[in-house]
């Protein structure tokens, strides 16, 4: 705890470093969940590095003010270049009518250059999606899986100038889950029937469900990764997962819920720890400049590649991101 917490201050003190101005220019870039928090903030980057940006929303008049932030701090690079489009990520149908959406715009006839799959959440309380998983683990795992998949499908087209990059956000935290029973639950109900069982839920857990929704997620990816490689074996779309570190933002919004103690220790966390959303949304920059020979490769700051690899071990399928 000791060593991630000094590695939290120290991303604090030296942020990651954005690319030269322009670096986007004609790029069409995608960012889900982009009212709010990282997304918004990655918004706001790309827009300044150039590129047309589309970012999602549940709620069209949040969308709008975030629109406009994106295109206020972009300045006159950003405007016009924003398009705001709806998505809900607790329905499969919102996540397929998105895409089919998404291919018939005008600012993605030429196709898309970089989809950041950044929207997320965490719950205390048990709450269960329309599909009937819990909401963590849909929005998180299953619907990000399924816009992974399908924007992976149109993404790959051939006789592109430059390779397109698929960026799935995911979090420190995917390290955490005790695994040692997961191949039980595998055998019974399934692990993913396992967590959405209300039943089990850990009443009194902060987040019961997000570390393991970003472990899956983590899973998924590794499969999403084999898929994006062309018939001759070379990598048609760059794929990466990235933890943008610990950040200030509202994802704790229903941890502080649970008491005045808890509204008091996240702020003073948050606000000791986290770096601002401008910060950590740098390393989802970085992971849409990736090279073909870092495809697979999880982006972040607080491990060397070789710590990582030494955490990572304990998962039990191979990890492709070293
Ligand atoms: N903050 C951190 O320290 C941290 C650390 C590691 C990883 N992350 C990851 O970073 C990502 C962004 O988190 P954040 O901290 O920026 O949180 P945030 O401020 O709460 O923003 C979350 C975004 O996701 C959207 N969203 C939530 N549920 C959705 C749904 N069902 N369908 C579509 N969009 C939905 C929200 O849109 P609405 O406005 O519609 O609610 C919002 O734009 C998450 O994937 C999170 O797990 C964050």
């Amino acid at each position: 705890m000791v060593f991630l917490n000094a590695r939290r201050l120290r991303d604090k003190i030296w942020p990651e470093p954005l690319p030269p101005p322009a670096s986007f220019d004609g790029q069409t870039v995608l960012v889900t969940g982009a009212t709010a928090g990282l997304g918004l903030a990655a918004a706001v980057h790309f827009a300044t590095l150039g590129a047309r940006v589309i970012m999602t929303t549940r709620s069209f008049s949040r969308g709008v003010s975030a629109k406009d932030h994106v295109e206020q701090r972009a300045g006159i690079i950003g405007k016009g270049r924003t398009h705001l489009m709806e998505l809900d990520m607790n329905r499969y149908s919102s996540c397929m009518s998105f895409v089919n959406e998404l291919k018939q715009t005008e600012v993605c006839q030429n196709g898309l250059d970089v989809a950041v799959l950044n929207a997320g959440v965490i719950n205390v309380n048990f709450m269960q999606s329309p599909e009937g998983w819990e909401q963590t683990i849909q929005v998180n795992t299953l619907s990000t899986t399924l816009l992974g998949l399908l924007l992976l499908q149109w993404m790959k087209q051939p006789g592109r100038d430059t390779k397109p990059h698929l960026v799935f956000v995911t979090s420190r935290d995917h390290l955490d889950p005790d695994i040692t029973t997961w191949a039980d639950w595998s055998n019974q109900d399934g692990i993913l029937r396992h967590f959405s069982d209300e039943k089990r839920w850990p009443v009194g857990q902060l987040d019961p469900n997000y570390a393991n929704s970003k472990l899956l997620l983590t899973y998924a990816v590794e499969e999403i990764c084999k898929r994006a490689a062309g018939p001759n074996g070379s990598v048609d779309v760059i794929v990466n997962t990235v933890c943008p570190g610990l950040v200030s933002t509202d994802l704790a919004r229903e941890v502080a819920k649970t008491s005045t103690l808890m509204q008091l220790l996240v702020s003073v966390y948050q606000g000791v720890l986290g770096k601002s959303a401008d910060y950590g949304a740098r390393f989802y920059v970085t992971a849409a400049r990736t090279s073909e020979d870092e495809h697979g490769k999880y982006i972040q700051s607080m491990f060397t590649d070789d710590e990582y690899r030494r955490y990572a071990i304990i998962l039990p399928t191979p990890h492709t991101q070293d």
